[in-house]
């Protein structure tokens, strides 16, 4: 059956898209709605035709199935299929619910009439993709909906719900009741307006413009500055308000093709199918049975165990928490409380809402109160000690097929697994700290892990509206592992030349969210240092660093203390270079016997992001990550990588391997090197000298 079925009411032809999920406008569906309008057009008793949606959607734009395939541009093309809508000889209804976006609303705006029902979301986003709306959608959408609001949404992306428009031209009507009886009705009431009305046709005259369009061209280069999409948009816009119809198109196709082209286009498609591809685990088929999750519980109510809970409480799951001393739990839910009612201030969540979710939150003392929890996640010290004395009073009391998820950062989870007598039930689920707001979460399969837990806390992360990523067992998973490698570079080119404020700069301005020295200043000095100590314990031989080291000992463990990598105004949180730190880093490296050097910004960032990647590629080898693409997850979801450079194996890609592997060489050659870090994973070596690429 055709993706677009066609039937009559009465003197009405209905063309249903129905391409699930979203009726992706694929080539096969563009083929029926062709088709159709040929079909209505031919039939002397048909006097107007409704486009209509099944489903879920009118239609969610292009079908992402035939993304990057021929397939996309075969005709007839979307430009083909509104063309064929626009000179339809009979007038053409666009029936919109739901979703209308991307080239869903440029279909819709191709049709002589819209008429729609309240709540449906309305948006061109392509620009999230670094591209623009290519099927004329920059040049319909200020026609009907004014310069301003067009460029709002276009340089945005973000929806607009369809009773927001209802006073402008997008809508010849907001309609109650039955969305298709209500366009039938409408069409038959306009079968023989002539001429038919078409949008390409209405003259945009808005003093205004200029204005709208220097102040959004402003508003980019502030926001967006790096990154070309925003500010091309602006001009396909301005095109809209200042050139005849058709040279405008003829512009937004050009700047299309360009932005196509573009390594920030690239890097945002890439993100846009490694979010999609991390919930593919080669032997887990989708259709794995999963465990109902209808209950939780938490142990420990510290920093992780209450953002964790709170997880939980936000996607409708009770949640019992339990702490050993009743002063941890209150202290533990009063910071939940605060955290709630700090967001129902923002005007996030509502009182009535902070109230729920508390309700959903239920303290205890008693392992007894856990027992039929189906899944229970451990957030207690970091001490295998601990961590074993928990595992063993879980296997008492939790039912059967409970599911016990630790969320260890750096403890051998096969070895907690084997505290208790169900092995296969036990998994890590590693968050990222605010673990109410980081959207990453590491999901850690055990040797011994079932196929069925891994699949129930894949789909649990969707719920708990998480990024989950599969890590295989190693010392700090995926995103710590390779963190180790580029924290030591950051630490080492202070060493060398560089102060922490210049670091920092350099990696926010390539786009990172924040710099290492900021970050460590943020989280707590203390706890690498922590780490530190007890590794120079275990290997006396391990590299001692001497700066970061002395930055703690005199108590500047970040903003907490005032002070850190930088200082810190009484109640502020903006970093001040600190000439304490310059005179600390230059006696350390003065007792390193390093001679201090300029370093430039491209190192900095280039000795950054290749760190990374070669730690990323030893990671693939050992089948820690299932694919370069999930290592780039991890870092864009859970580290602050800049989204536009698509994570670090992506980067390593758009430099080209080749240059990555001699630039690492030459890395190996500055004075102070560390030769053996610089050597290239096997796997990187490999593809640079094949010419291929990890993603
Ligand atoms: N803080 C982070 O950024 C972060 C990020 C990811 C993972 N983790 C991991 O999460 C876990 C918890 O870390 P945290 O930062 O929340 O620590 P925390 O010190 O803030 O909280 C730990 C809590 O566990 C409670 N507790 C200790 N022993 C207990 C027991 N036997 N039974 C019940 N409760 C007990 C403590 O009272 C405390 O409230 C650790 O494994 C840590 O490695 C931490």
């Amino acid at each position: 059956m055709s993706e677009a079925r066609y039937t009559t009411r009465g003197a009405v032809a209905v063309i249903t898209l129905d391409n699930p999920p979203v009726n992706g406008l694929g080539h096969e569906l563009r083929t029926g709605i062709v088709a159709g309008l040929d079909r209505a057009a031919a039939d002397p008793a048909v006097k107007a035709v409704v486009l209509v949606g099944a489903g879920k959607a009118f239609s969610g734009g292009a079908d992402i199935k035939e993304f990057n395939s021929p397939k996309v541009l075969a005709e007839p093309n979307l430009h083909t299929v509104i063309r064929v809508v626009e000179e339809s000889p009979k007038p053409v209804v666009a029936a919109i619910h739901a979703v209308c976006m991307g080239g869903g609303l440029e279909l819709a705006l191709g049709c002589h009439y819209r008429v729609a029902v309240a709540g449906a979301q309305v948006a061109l986003p392509e620009v999230k993709l670094g591209l623009l709306p290519g099927a004329g959608g920059t040049q319909r959408l200020p026609r009907v909906v004014g310069v301003e609001a067009a460029l709002n949404m276009i340089v945005s992306g973000n929806p607009v719900p369809s009773e927001k428009l209802g006073g402008t031209r997008l809508f010849d009507a907001l309609l109650e009741g039955d969305l298709l009886e209500g366009a039938v009705a409408f069409a038959e009431k306009v079968a023989d307006v002539r001429p038919l009305p078409r949008v390409r046709d209405v003259a945009l005259k808005d003093p205004q413009a200029p204005a709208f369009v220097a102040f959004a061209r402003n508003m980019v280069k502030a926001v967006a500055k790096d990154y070309p999409a925003p500010a091309r948009c602006v001009d396909a816009v301005e095109a809209a308000a200042t050139k005849p119809f058709d040279e405008g198109l003829a512009l937004e196709r050009g700047i299309f093709a360009e932005l196509l082209q573009t390594p920030e286009s690239r890097s945002l498609r890439h993100a846009f199918f490694a979010e999609r591809a991390t919930s593919k685990i080669p032997d887990v088929p989708e259709d794995t049975p999963t465990r109902p999750v209808k209950a939780a519980a938490v142990i420990g109510a510290g920093t992780m165990g209450g953002g964790i809970a709170m997880n939980f409480a936000n996607a409708g799951i009770p949640v019992t928490v339990l702490e050993v001393k009743a002063e941890a739990l209150e202290k533990g839910l009063a910071t939940i409380r605060k955290n709630y009612e700090g967001t129902a201030k923002k005007g996030k969540i509502t009182p009535q809402q902070v109230e729920e979710r508390m309700a959903l939150i239920r303290p205890t003392m008693e392992y007894a109160a856990l027992g039929q929890a189906d899944i229970v996640v451990e957030a207690v010290f970091e001490d295998m000690a601990v961590k074993e004395k928990v595992f063993r009073a879980l296997d008492e009391v939790m039912k059967p097929g409970a599911i016990l998820a630790t969320n260890t950062s750096t403890l051998d989870v096969n070895r907690i697994a084997s505290f208790t007598r169900r092995p296969q039930d036990v998994v890590g689920t590693h968050f990222f700290s605010p673990a109410n707001v980081m959207k990453l979460l590491e999901i850690v399969r055990g040797e011994k892990t079932a196929k069925d837990v891994l699949a129930t806390v894949m789909g649990l992360s969707k719920k708990l509206k998480k990024t989950g990523v599969v890590s295989g067992v190693c010392d700090g998973f995926i995103g710590n592992r390779m963190l180790h490698g580029y924290l030591g570079q950051c630490l080492a080119m202070v060493a060398e030349g560089a102060l922490p404020q210049q670091v920092d700069r350099a990696l926010e301005k390539w786009g990172w969210v924040m710099g290492p020295f900021r970050v460590s200043d943020l989280a707590g000095n203390d706890i690498g240092w922590y780490i530190r100590k007890r590794q120079y314990q275990e290997n006396p031989g391990a590299r001692r660093e001497i700066i970061a080291d002395r930055i703690c000992e005199l108590g500047r463990f970040g903003q907490k203390t005032g002070s850190g990598w930088y200082r810190y105004e009484k109640g502020q949180r903006e970093p001040i270079p600190d000439p304490v730190v310059e005179e600390i880093v230059l006696a350390g490296s003065k007792e390193m016997g390093i001679t201090r050097r300029k370093i430039s910004s491209e190192e900095i960032v280039a000795r950054c992001a290749f760190a990374l990647a070669n730690e990323g590629a030893r990671i693939l080898e050992e089948g820690i990550a299932l694919r370069a693409s999930d290592v780039d997850m991890v870092y864009l979801t859970g580290y602050g990588f800049p989204v536009f450079r698509g994570g670090p194996m992506r980067y390593a890609d758009e430099v080209g391997l080749y240059n990555v592997v001699r630039a690492m060489g030459r890395f190996a050659a500055l004075p102070n090197a560390d030769k053996a870090f610089w050597k290239p994973a096997p796997l990187l070596a490999r593809l640079a000298a094949e010419g291929k690429s990890f993603t």
